[in-house]
């Protein structure tokens, strides 16, 4: 039978099925190019710290070298037999340099060595992320830029409320995406810890020094607890709470979009280059990737979900159990990554806004209603009992198949002396927008300040 991985504890090769099973090579080749910064590090280290010579240690980093060249000429490509990426570059490395090869491993644990890889990695590829963040804050800043003056209806609970300046609609997104943006920077800090030196579960016999290859790895400090260090995966979980915000954020956006693209609404057109028709109904042209979007909010979800679930009950320390990281892991980084994409590319070329037929709709429903009670209250009349009057004002419009404006003053003055010619002006959408100009709110100059804000907070 075919030898063992193993030590000489074991006599006999693992069941193929089962070497299968246990393998994460598939998955965790993702890993190399940290798995060898990582080990070149902890080699540097180890000849720096004297425990091998410093001859052996420069074998070892030019050894790592040549597989990280082989690697990216595709060149080396290991398979099931090796497990994981760890073994298949400690296998490799000891092909390419000999029996020193077989020293990269001392005062090392694949549990330390697989919590630093997963830190290196998530810290790229949380800052590929903001930056994509970025780009989506920037097109919604552009948006709304183009849209101060633009009005759409508001709703709340999903039926018209009061009409907002396009922008400030716009900008809510830009408002979300930033805590999103800061939400990474924040995680960021936890992610770059190093976990390395926390040897199997217990720390090393040997003099190593763990300060050294955390700076060597431009960690920001290294783990106070070596079962905590080979244990710990809050930063990951933490990670996958980040990236499930960002996907609530993309999925609202992305249910705004479909339902503005719909005949009902139509207050967004979908230009050719991000949707796609119907295989029977040659008229429809539908919006795919928002629906993605929405879709796949879900599968980030779940991986938030699983590796909570996956260390609830997990005795300390490092358990086989913490290989199911990576996937969930590697499949939100994906997920998260594309979909920002594919919503700052739906923004900046996939849609345009239908600005007469907002500007139409704004003018057609009951969200200045606010306004008239406003106007009274304004007046002095308390404000309940101008809610109360205006409630009738609306009833009777309807019934009459009218709306606000169409009111006569006479018959404005009939429901309250208080009312005046300036009732009109007063329900205008674009005044009802622009009154809104309390801080925060939906009025103009309250929007343009905000898109100041925006742009420094971009720039
Ligand atoms: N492939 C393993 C993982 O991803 C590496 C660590 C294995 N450690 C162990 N003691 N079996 O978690």
């Amino acid at each position: 039978s075919q030898p063992s991985t193993w030590s000489q504890r074991f006599e006999s090769a693992l069941h193929p099925a089962i070497a299968q099973f246990n393998a994460s090579i598939g998955f965790d080749i993702q890993l190399i190019e940290y798995d060898l910064i990582g080990s070149q590090a902890h080699a540097r280290m180890l000849a720096h710290t004297g425990i091998i010579a410093a001859a052996e240690g420069e074998q070892l980093v030019d050894g790592l070298e040549q597989i990280r060249q082989e690697y990216r000429q595709g060149l080396f490509v290991p398979g099931v037999e090796a497990e994981d990426v760890h073994f298949a570059v400690e296998r490799r490395l000891t092909e390419i340099v000999g029996d020193v090869g077989k020293k990269l491993h001392t005062a090392r644990s694949r549990n330390d060595q697989v919590g630093t890889d997963t830190r290196l990695y998530l810290r790229d590829q949380i800052q590929q992320i903001r930056q994509r963040v970025r780009s989506f804050q920037s097109i919604l800043l552009t948006l709304a830029e183009q849209h101060v003056e633009t009005l759409i209806p508001g709703y709340t609970h999903l039926q018209r409320a009061q009409p907002l300046s396009l922008a400030h609609h716009l900008l809510a997104y830009f408002e979300m995406s930033q805590r999103d943006w800061e939400r990474l920077g924040e995680i960021y800090q936890r992610v770059n810890i190093s976990p390395l030196g926390s040897g199997a579960l217990a720390g090393t016999t040997f003099p190593i020094d763990r300060h050294y290859t955390a700076e060597l790895l431009n960690f920001g400090g290294v783990y106070a607890n070596s079962l905590d260090g080979v244990s710990d995966r809050d930063f990951a979980i933490e990670f996958l709470c980040a990236a499930s915000l960002i996907m609530v954020h993309l999925s609202r956006l992305a249910e705004e979009v479909i339902l503005w693209a719909s005949e009902e609404f139509g207050f967004v057109t979908l230009k050719d280059s991000c949707s796609t028709g119907s295989s029977i109904m040659p008229q429809k042209k539908n919006p795919d990737v928002p629906e993605l979007v929405r879709g796949k909010t879900g599968r980030v979800f779940g991986h938030l979900q699983g590796l909570l679930v996956l260390m609830k009950g997990l005795p300390l320390a490092y358990n086989k159990d913490l290989q199911e990281d990576k996937e969930a892991l590697f499949d939100a980084v994906v997920t998260v990554r594309g979909c920002l994409e594919a919503m700052t590319i739906l923004l900046q070329e996939g849609l345009e806004f239908r600005v007469a037929r907002l500007q139409a709709a704004v003018n057609e429903d009951f969200s200045n209603a606010t306004d008239v009670a406003d106007y009274l209250a304004g007046k002095g009349v308390p404000f309940r009992e101008a809610y109360n009057l205006v409630g009738k004002v609306v009833k009777m419009s309807l019934a009459q198949g009218k709306l606000l404006k169409d009111l006569t003053l006479d018959e404005w003055k009939t429901l309250h002396p208080a009312f005046e010619s300036d009732i009109y002006a007063a329900i205008e959408p674009a005044q009802v927008v622009s009154a809104r100009n309390s801080y925060g709110g939906t009025g103009f100059a309250q929007v343009r300040h905000a898109l100041q804000n925006a742009k420094a907070a971009l720039s």
